[in-house]
């Protein structure tokens, strides 16, 4: 093996990852008073946060009564019974502190005209348990989180956080008393760091990208996740996969759900508004996962627009050009860019695309990583934390309203910092590293650097995201799920053929993207597996084989073990029906049908 020039840190915390979820963290570690390295592959206010458009959910009733309860309700429906309500309860209790927090912080909401933060209503986010669309998504215009990303790691810097940016974490650091940190390498210099820590925060975003088409940035690669499998541990519900209703045709660019919010309908071919009729009262304010099959069920009975018939019309004209450049100006130029369209007098031309993953490394509602073990669903690994899109707490269950993830973003990043007041003492000291601490981290990277194959990370990753398009799509069945696992086996053993061509240690793009590809390799396989495994539909989960939601067999969380030769191994653990105060508790209706 080359030698590496090593360096090593100690710190109380480390967060990987300066998204919303990681600058939260890490803004909350410094506040209590730890020294906190954040690590970041690229500069923090370029996270994919600052893609995030349409609002973050709060009960804050500023514009008609909210409350939490509703917000409860809607969330664990929304999950279709598969969230944890213990988690649920946490987080829409909190959403209201936690988004005063940040508007003390300096976050610059939208405002009323009384001065209070503005809400537009939002999917599925209902007053009253259900009775009518409730306006509880708080905004920025449409560049919310692009507006809280910029004030987090601005408070970050101002409380002292450490930042390492352009740093790329390749693996964990384990040893028998649980995670010691992590391993990364300057991408600029090719220098190793070892961050030994008492605390490590996985706050790594989404897989986005192993899907063909999606909304999520190149950098949403699963690098958390993975990290988490090849230290042995699981992933969970990864089969449940978000496609946001309104990705631009052709592009995948998001067009928010708050320009629905705002007024904003879908036609098909005929100019009918046919959410009227799979949704009567949410209609196009109706979960995405019921948007996003009622779109495709639309395409695939011919009532597609366009000369393919395979898209839908948004239509946001009649909202006049004054309300777009004020709510929406971002989306307003998305469509000028990507469509090619003036939203103000032309409906936009959009398509259902991969958006998000309710499925991460499974979580108590502190942050806590949990590893079942026999007689214990809820064991907990020392050590080591998950928060926001890499984790899975599990509050989105098999599907998350939007605005919902900011929101998750927020409050768990807040909860770590929280439970590291709770549960750690500010400068202990450090036990010494297991002398092979770094070895297997080391090996794989020189593993990937000299890998001499015949094809290139470009064609392996378009073979598997063509995989997971076609075969763990919207509407999923045995044969395309099964198809899907025996050619993603091939895909995943072409690993070892991979050729890696720059062999330098100075922003090495070439082996980066390698070391990315087999992160999102490992989530793919997560996800398909567990999505052939489960004989039901269920929020995204809309296997056509088990049309029904069947709460008797399958109301339970997936958890996935990949190992280092692409194996999949799944086990199960239960679903927390309980709450924490047991003020309020939500039992499923009848299954629906789908
Ligand atoms: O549509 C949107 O603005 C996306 C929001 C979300 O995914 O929470």
């Amino acid at each position: 093996m080359a030698a590496f020039t090593i360096v090593d840190h100690e710190y109380d915390v480390v967060v990987v990852g300066a998204g919303g979820a990681g600058l939260r963290a890490t803004f909350g570690m410094v506040q209590q008073g730890f020294k906190t390295a954040c690590i970041t592959k690229v500069f923090p206010t370029r996270s994919h946060t600052v893609a995030a458009q349409g609002g973050v959910a709060a009960s804050l009733g500023n514009i008609g009564e909210d409350n939490w309860a509703w917000h409860m309700y809607d969330t664990v429906k929304g999950s279709d019974w598969l969230g944890d309500q213990d988690a649920i309860e946490y987080m829409c209790r909190e959403a209201v502190p936690a988004i005063r927090e940040l508007e003390h912080s300096g976050v610059p909401f939208s405002r009323t005209p009384e001065g209070k933060i503005y809400q537009r209503p939002f999917g599925g986010h209902m007053r009253n348990f259900g009775e009518a669309p409730v306006q509880r998504a708080c905004a920025a215009a449409d560049r919310t989180g692009h507006a809280i990303l910029h004030t987090l790691y601005q408070q970050s810097l101002k409380h002292k956080a450490e930042f390492f940016i352009e740093y790329f974490s390749i693996d964990l650091m384990m040893d028998e008393s649980g995670c010691r940190g992590v391993v990364a390498i300057d991408m600029a210099t090719g220098t190793i760091h070892r961050f030994k820590a008492h605390r490590t925060v996985i706050a790594t975003g989404g897989y986005g990208r192993a899907y063909f088409s999606c909304t999520s940035a190149h950098t949403c690669t699963g690098d958390g996740n993975a990290m988490a499998a090849r230290a042995g541990l699981p992933l969970q519900d990864m089969e449940f996969v978000q496609f946001h209703p309104t990705g631009v045709y052709g592009a995948g660019v998001l067009i928010t759900e708050g320009s629905r919010g705002e007024g904003g309908y879908l036609t098909n071919s005929a100019g009918e508004r046919f959410m009227e009729r799979y949704a009567p009262t949410a209609k196009d304010l109706a979960s995405r996962d019921v948007v996003s099959r009622s779109m495709t069920m639309e395409i695939r009975e011919g009532r597609g627009v366009g000369p393919e018939k395979d898209h839908i019309f948004l239509h946001l004209e009649h909202l006049g050009a004054e309300v777009l450049h004020q709510r929406l100006p971002g989306i307003t130029e998305s469509a000028k860019v990507f469509a090619g369209v003036d939203a103000t007098k032309q409906p936009i031309p959009v398509l259902p695309t991969v958006h998000y993953n309710m499925g991460g490394i499974p979580t108590n509602y502190m942050g806590e990583v949990i590893r079942p073990e026999p007689g214990n669903t809820e064991a907990i690994i020392p050590g080591l934390m998950a928060i926001g899109e890499a984790a899975c707490v599990s509050v989105h269950g098999a599907n998350r309203l939007g605005a919902n993830s900011l929101l998750d973003l927020v409050v768990f990043g807040r909860a770590a910092a929280l439970r590291c007041r709770d549960t750690l003492k500010k400068g202990e000291t450090h036990r010494p590293l297991p002398k092979d601490a770094s070895d297997k981290a080391l090996s794989r990277l020189d593993r990937l650097r000299n890998a001499n194959g015949s094809m290139t990370t470009a064609q392996i990753r378009k073979n598997m995201q063509r995989i997971m398009q076609n075969d763990a799509a919207v509407f999923r069945t045995t044969k395309t799920l099964q198809d899907g696992i025996s050619k993603l086996a091939q895909v995943a053993g072409s690993l070892k053929d991979i050729k890696v061509s720059d062999r330098s240690l100075i922003f090495n793009t070439d082996l980066i993207e390698a070391l990315e590809l087999e992160n999102l390799m490992t989530c793919a396989l997560a996800t398909i597996h567990g999505a052939e495994a489960r004989h039901e539909s269920r929020g995204a989960h809309a296997h056509e084989d088990f049309p029904n939601r069947d709460d008797d067999n399958w109301t339970k969380h997936t958890v996935a073990y990949v190992d280092e030769q692409w194996k999949v191994k799944l086990d199960y653990r239960p679903v927390h029906k309980y709450t924490l105060t047991n003020e309020v508790q939500y039992i499923p209706p009848k299954a629906r049908v789908y």
